[in-house]
């Protein structure tokens, strides 16, 4: 499975990006808005770090802008992925732009006919939201689950891009459902080291080698 992080903070993207955990990155208008960054400027450093796909999403809303932006976006770095809404002016931006030969990330994905829709469309990623729909009491990890199924009926080349990820649960059930890859932020990535008994293990033989003042160095 390969791991997106969800941010446009440099320091945090570098970290991740050391240790070989970032296959590519996403960001929304949100997310730059966070950073405080010029959209542009910022893309390209995250794209001058990063290798693999960097999601970058339009502004506009209908199709010819979002086609335009688009192809504005694709000239910052070769690894950009268009991002673009699920929306049916999104789909039709995300036929043009993949026949172009670009990668694009079709975005707010609430549904699998939604994501059936996208994958049709030719989109390289298909992103539903996770804890957006928990957030109003449904079961967003059913979605990922739905459209692996259709998705794998039929074929479908679309990689699934588990999102609106909040937990290091989401994470999981994402790899046990078989997502493609899932974005998170950088905090729950990092949350994913993390188990009580490794620290209680750890506490231990700190103290032993403290006792028996065992040295290497
Ligand atoms: C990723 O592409 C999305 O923009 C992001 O995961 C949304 O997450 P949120 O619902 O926590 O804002």
């Amino acid at each position: 499975m390969k791991f997106f992080v969800d941010t446009a903070e440099i320091d945090a993207i570098a970290e991740l990006n050391d240790l070989g955990m970032v296959d590519g990155v996403t960001t929304n208008p949100s997310l730059i808005k966070k950073s405080g960054r010029d959209i542009i400027e910022v893309t390209k450093e995250i794209c001058d770090l990063v290798d693999g796909p960097v999601s970058a999403e339009v502004t506009a809303t209908d199709a010819e802008t979002m086609i335009a932006e688009g192809r504005k976006l694709v000239e910052i770095a070769e690894n950009i992925a268009v991002k673009v809404p699920l929306t049916w002016d999104g789909l039709k931006a995300c036929k043009t732009l993949t026949d172009d030969g670009h990668m694009v990330n079709v975005t707010l994905c609430f549904s699998a006919n939604q994501a059936l829709l996208a994958a049709k469309a030719g989109a390289s990623f298909i992103s539903p939201f996770i804890g957006r729909l928990d957030d109003i009491n449904l079961d967003g990890m059913e979605l990922i689950e739905d459209i692996r199924t259709i998705y794998d009926n039929f074929g479908f080349e679309t990689e699934i891009l588990a999102a609106s990820i909040r937990s290091v649960n989401h994470i999981l059930d994402s790899a046990r459902i078989g997502a493609d890859v899932i974005t998170a932020p950088p905090a729950v990535i990092k949350a994913m080291v993390n188990h009580p008994l490794t620290d209680k293990g750890l506490d231990a033989f700190l103290a032993d080698i403290k006792a028996a003042d065992i040295k290497i160095l």
